[in-house]
């Protein structure tokens, strides 16, 4: 993710398709898994995005009085998963999903019960339905419609009716974030010819070679996508992330958009 300069946009013309570009996801996660944690405390920036949006959903959980079972998609090494349990004071089960190997070792590792595959195409048998679904800092990785349209239906499908869903993405519109820049190669660079839709980049850490890539969305973009697939918004809420990072924001033009959205 884009923060404090330790990234760097790449262009790359055409678009791979969508199947390079998740095998691209998923060595780039795979190399970041051993220092996936310590990035997110050292960072902070993300240190203070993640605790407080860890906070808000910790605070949501508590108020479910039927949580069981919450089912993380894209749970990478399990930590928040864990910190988020701890802070609601609740005892229910967790299920990781993720498609780095690396990740759900580590997420095993913590005593989570980690599934391994590619969320969106279904390739993973879940049996179970579920009070809660986590989809954090991971659905803009997905690299086109189609699979985002499909791992919402997915989730919807894994919820018990009236569950809650908690997802957070990159907003286009946030000024202090790669939004302006993405619009203006978009434009620049002729994107649209070259395959890729308003809100697609590539990136890579500064000096390192993997490439991985991601999606900032438009509120009414992702609430669109979240209604379609079965779900009423309960609220959208803008946390800085590329300033005044951690704080619930008036302005829509900053900030992540943190969506709770619960299964009619
Ligand atoms: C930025 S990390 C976020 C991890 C964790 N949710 C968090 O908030 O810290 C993105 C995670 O998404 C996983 N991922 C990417 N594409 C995926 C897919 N199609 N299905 C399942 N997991 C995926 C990556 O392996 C990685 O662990």
């Amino acid at each position: 993710m884009p923060q404090n300069q330790s990234h760097e946009i790449v262009v790359l013309k055409p678009k791979p398709e969508a199947q390079d570009v998740g095998l691209m996801v998923t060595r780039f996660f795979d190399a970041e898994a051993a220092r996936y944690d310590s990035y997110n405390d050292s960072v902070p920036a993300r240190r203070l995005y993640i605790a407080s949006v860890n906070e808000i959903i910790a605070a949501e959980l508590k108020r479910i009085p039927t949580l069981l079972k919450l089912l993380s998609i894209a749970a990478g090494t399990g930590k928040r998963e864990v910190d988020i349990k701890e802070e609601t004071g609740c005892d229910f089960e967790i299920t990781c999903v993720d498609i780095s190997r690396a990740m759900c070792k580590a997420a095993r590792e913590r005593g989570l019960k980690a599934l391994q595959g590619s969320w969106e195409n279904g390739a993973i048998e879940i049996e179970d339905h579920f009070d809660a679904i986590l989809y954090l800092l991971a659905f803009g990785l997905l690299s086109n419609i189609e699979q985002r349209k499909s791992a919402l239906n997915l989730a919807s499908k894994a919820l018990n009716k009236g569950g809650l869903l908690f997802l957070d993405v990159l907003n286009l519109d946030d000024r202090d974030e790669w939004g302006p820049q993405i619009k203006t190669l978009f434009a620049q660079e002729s994107l649209a010819a070259a395959g890729y839709d308003l809100g697609d980049v590539f990136y890579r850490r500064v000096g390192e070679q993997e490439v991985s890539f991601t999606h900032y969305f438009t509120k009414t973009e992702m609430s669109d996508l979240l209604q379609a697939a079965g779900f009423d918004l309960v609220r959208v809420l803008n946390v800085g992330y590329g300033s005044s990072p951690g704080v619930v924001l008036d302005l829509t033009e900053c900030g992540n958009m943190v969506f709770i959205a619960r299964k009619r």
